[in-house]
């Protein structure tokens, strides 16, 4: 099961030199609470921009073309075909980021877990690709407000691929 997980801002945006947009808490526990104990997928700049890395409880995989790459407690793979040759077909995979891996998996991916931001970042360096719905439902919606804890106002998305 491939899925991707992510926080779009309404301009489709991810992030920007290197790093996320806003820090959401409640975004962050989701994250861990949808991610841990499976296995989670990033490129080389994400896993780099991670405050604390590997991910911990949770199987960790690179994806980077550079073929001297190590870190420890952390998997690499040097293409999208050699990660889907190291994982198991009933293993739970999140791709995690960053724009270029999305980009790549949108098309091979059957759920994605979107935190709808809204908010719009004009100066944003990263971007998530539309999500054409003709292809993707929506199935399941939260809403959360702005509080004192988080700046924004977001939603908890899943979409599923249209049959
Ligand atoms: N909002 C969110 O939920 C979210 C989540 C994650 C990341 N982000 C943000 O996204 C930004 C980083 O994204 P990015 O697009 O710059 O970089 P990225 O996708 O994290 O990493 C790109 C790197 O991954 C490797 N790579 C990509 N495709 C590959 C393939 N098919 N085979 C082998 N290696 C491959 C390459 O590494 P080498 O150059 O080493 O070959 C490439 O330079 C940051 O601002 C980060 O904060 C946001």
């Amino acid at each position: 099961m491939l899925s991707i997980i992510v926080a779009i801002s309404e301009n489709y945006a991810i992030g920007k030199s290197d790093d996320l947009l806003c820090y959401l808490p409640d975004d962050l526990k989701h994250f861990k609470a949808l991610t841990t104990g499976a296995t989670v997928v990033m490129g080389k700049k994400t896993f780099f921009s991670l405050p604390r890395r590997p991910l911990p409880n949770r199987r960790n995989i690179v994806l980077t073309r550079d073929t001297t790459f190590t870190y420890e407690n952390t998997e690499v793979a040097h293409s999208i075909e050699e990660l889907l040759n190291i994982v198991d077909a009933n293993e739970q995979v999140f791709i995690i980021g960053g724009g270029e891996v999305y980009r790549q998996f949108i098309p091979l991916v059957n759920e994605l877990h979107i935190t709808h931001i809204h908010h719009c970042w004009e100066d944003a360096d990263t971007f998530f690709p539309e999500i054409d719905p003709t292809i993707w439902q929506c199935i399941e919606k939260e809403r959360h407000e702005a509080d004192e804890k988080h700046d924004y106002a977001f939603t908890f998305a899943t979409y599923y691929r249209r049959k």
